[in-house]
């Protein structure tokens, strides 16, 4: 164990029960008085003691202590962290959270100390959600949820920590939601303001919609507001990419969050939508910087995990990842997140329009990790995203997305034509 979880339960003990705390844990624990250094590890079997001394001397069970340990700790971490340059200034709890792992744990990592390290993985699922998983021959959990409360109250931010699995009963791994759980925010948006002003400054709204799979993202004018709905001007795509799906996304410039709104009516020759029921997502929108496309028909992949293979279809891919949705299986549980598998499958790249695979079209097979796993009327849905994997392979997902993009397109430009 590093010395600075040591330090922080001496700076805890004594702030919760006066001076003299940390020496009665330590006799509790039958260790010899000594000072720890923050750049040092110290022997695992001492920490355990210690922990379960301290629990004694606050009168609490374990788990609340390592929970309130945690806590007490958080700010003192961040101010570490942002010293050492390894936390930006600008971060937040699920910025931190993100990049606990890659950024801020890993330059603490020692070879020779003998001790075993944490194992803590965590996966921005969506702006308000990270999955994470621990696994750790300490089985600290408690310890990680109270630094990720305490690191909330640090930024004044609700947070929410939905633990799936735990190591504590048994299971391989902690598995943990972790949201962002901010409503007040969400309210605090006054969509009718935002239009109000993005009109007054005949500013650029910006629309995402999908057609045949592909996005359709185009840039839009507010020409009226109010009671009835808001009245927008749009490129003839979206407005046909709008119809199909009977709604929209909008990201406004300055709103943080992006909205939602039902479409109520579109008028072609006016080149005008009329949105209704307007709510804020639970993030910003637009920010995917690798495109993503939904197969018109059904295209089958392989997924070969634990030395079992499975078979589904995908829903989605991009350059970093997939989606892949099929019939529910044991083996597909919380506890199976991030673990390494193989997926294989063709895109069948040279017959678009028809998407009939043919043998000349290479296999790709790639490795990667789940992120996230749902289970929905006996089906699951699986994210996965990709290793570092070659040229080859990403050219393909490349020209598959290009060529799904450039037939999306030709189908709405005749359905435009036809209009006109
Ligand atoms: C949300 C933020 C964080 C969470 C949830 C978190 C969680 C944890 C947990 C649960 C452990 C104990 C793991 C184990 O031994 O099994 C740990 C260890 C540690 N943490 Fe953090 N931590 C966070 C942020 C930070 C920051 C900002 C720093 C320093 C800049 C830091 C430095 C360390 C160090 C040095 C250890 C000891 C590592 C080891 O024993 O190998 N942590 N952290």
């Amino acid at each position: 164990m590093h010395g600075i979880i040591f330090l922080a339960l001496e700076d805890f003990l004594e702030s919760r029960s006066g001076k003299g705390a940390w020496a009665r844990a330590m006799r509790e624990a039958n260790l010899v008085e000594q000072s720890f250094s923050p750049d040092r590890f110290y022997p695992d079997e001492g920490a355990a003691d210690l922990f379960a001394a301290s629990a004694k001397v606050l009168k609490l069970p374990m788990g609340e202590t390592l929970e309130q340990l945690g806590c007490h700790m958080s700010p003192g971490l961040i101010e570490m962290g942002r010293s050492m340059g390894l936390i930006q200034p600008e971060w937040r709890t699920l910025d931190i959270l993100e990049r606990l792992n890659k950024d801020i744990l890993s330059a603490f990592r020692t070879d020779g100390t003998g001790l075993k390290p944490p194992d803590i993985r965590t996966y921005r699922l969506k702006y308000g959600e990270i999955a994470a998983a621990y696994v750790s021959d300490r089985r600290l959990c408690q310890l990680f949820k109270g630094i990720v409360k305490g690191v909330g109250a640090f930024f004044n931010e609700p947070i929410r920590i939905e633990e799936r699995v735990c190591m504590l009963e048994s299971a391989p791994l902690c598995r943990m939601s972790i949201y962002l759980d901010d409503p007040a925010l969400k309210n605090h948006v006054d969509i009718t303001r935002e239009f109000q002003t993005v009109h007054s400054r005949i500013q650029e709204i910006r629309f995402y919609n999908q057609f045949a799979g592909v996005a359709v993202v185009n840039q839009g004018l507010v020409l009226q507001y109010g009671p009835k709905g808001v009245l927008v001007q749009i490129q003839p795509e979206s407005l046909l990419a709008m119809r199909e799906e009977g709604g929209t996304y909008l990201a406004l410039p300055h709103l943080h969050l992006g909205l939602k709104a039902a479409v109520a009516q579109v008028d072609m020759t006016q080149r005008t939508a009329l949105l209704k029921q307007i709510v804020s997502t639970d993030g910003p929108i637009g920010r995917r910087i690798l495109p993503r496309v939904v197969p018109v028909k059904p295209l089958p992949i392989e997924l070969r995990i634990h030395k079992q293979t499975l078979r589904g279809w995908i829903a989605n891919i991009s350059e970093s990842g997939l989606c892949i949705v099929l019939r529910a299986d044991p083996i597909l549980n919380e506890t199976i997140i991030f673990t390494p598998l193989k997926v294989r499958f063709t895109l069948p790249v040279q017959t678009v329009d028809s998407e009939v695979t043919t043998a000349s079209i290479p296999k790709i097979v790639l490795d990667g990790n789940i992120l996230n796993i749902e289970e929905r009327e006996g089906r699951h849905s699986i994210r996965i995203v990709f290793q570092p994997y070659a040229v080859n392979e990403a050219h393909q997902i490349q020209r598959y997305y290009r060529e799904r993009e450039t037939a999306a397109f030709q189908q709405l430009n005749a359905l435009i034509a036809l209009i006109k």
